[in-house]
């Protein structure tokens, strides 16, 4: 009888420690990611292969919108979302105010470039921004340029690119003279931007430039444009009913707040101070 239980013991222990042994990697990859993760200094919002890549545009004066941003749409990204997102502020180069702020918080891209100010050579910036994504994140699937002043609701505008995610995706708000995407909120699939990084910026006069060459307008909407056009396969989804976007010098046509819930009828505020951005996101998460 003894011996009978002791066989059973032994070979309920055995069992026990197989599922120990099958399950362990398991549990150890589980918990060396988290370790991998957290030693590799990642924050949280973070992931090492993002599907959306966002950089937002942004000056080195600007830092009020940045952390604005940060506390608000940014905050966000924490939640379980469709997509795993990545974002970088891009600035033209360091100053020693960016690289004390790129060192507290760890998300920000000097392009280095030799110009800087407003409007001059958008493109190039938006161009720069393209190859250093080819450069690092060849892996996405969709990237994003916005401005330092746009308001994202977060999850639905995620959940909107989701399902328009498509490798050739050109998406935002169309201008009606051609097809031209603003470049406050412009989204492209990883095709396309891969495709523009291995051609060449032509800053001269355009008549001096090779056809095969970028055009830079100095504007970067209507520089990325024309560059698109050189290309019948791409997929342009215009989504200016979802998106409140303000022409330079417009008033604002809608009274955010006397909206309830900007979140539930849009995906976007453009031209957002610092105090809107904290009102967007007040009334979402109330
Ligand atoms: C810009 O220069 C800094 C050093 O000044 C460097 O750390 C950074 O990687 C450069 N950025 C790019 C996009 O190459």
């Amino acid at each position: 009888m003894a011996r009978i239980t002791l066989v059973h013991f032994i070979s309920a222990s055995l069992i026990l420690i197989s599922c120990i042994i099958l399950l362990s990697p398991y549990f150890m990859t589980r918990s060396s990611i988290q370790t991998t993760s957290l030693s590799n200094g990642l924050k949280e919002g973070s992931h090492r292969d993002p599907k959306l890549i966002i950089g937002i545009l942004s000056a080195t004066g600007n830092w009020k919108l940045r952390d604005a941003q940060r506390q608000t749409w940014i905050s966000e990204m924490k939640q379980d979302l469709p997509l795993s997102v990545e974002y970088k502020f891009v600035l033209d180069r360091p100053t020693q105010e960016t690289i004390d702020e790129l060192d507290k918080k760890g998300d920000m891209v000097f392009l280095n470039l030799s110009s800087s100010g407003y409007a001059i050579k958008f493109g190039e910036k938006l161009y720069s921004w393209f190859k250093y994504v080819a450069e690092h994140y060849p892996e996405t699937t969709i990237v994003a340029k916005m401005d330092d002043d746009v308001f994202l609701c977060t999850k639905e505008m995620i959940e909107r690119l989701n399902e328009l995610k498509h490798k050739k995706l050109y998406y935002g708000w169309q201008h009606k003279d051609i097809v031209r995407i603003d470049e406050m909120f412009v989204v492209l699939g990883i095709d396309l931007v891969l495709r523009i990084s291995q051609r060449k910026l032509c800053s001269s006069a355009q008549f001096d430039c090779d056809k095969s060459e970028l055009v830079e307008t100095n504007w970067g909407g209507t520089s990325l444009g024309r560059w698109l056009s050189a290309y019948d396969d791409v997929v342009t989804v215009a989504d200016n009913a979802n998106i409140i976007y303000y022409h330079r010098g417009q008033k604002p046509s809608l009274d955010i707040y006397k909206e309830d819930n900007f979140c539930q009828k849009y995906l976007l505020y453009h031209k957002a101070s610092v105090d809107d951005m904290f009102f967007l996101y007040k009334t979402k998460t109330q």
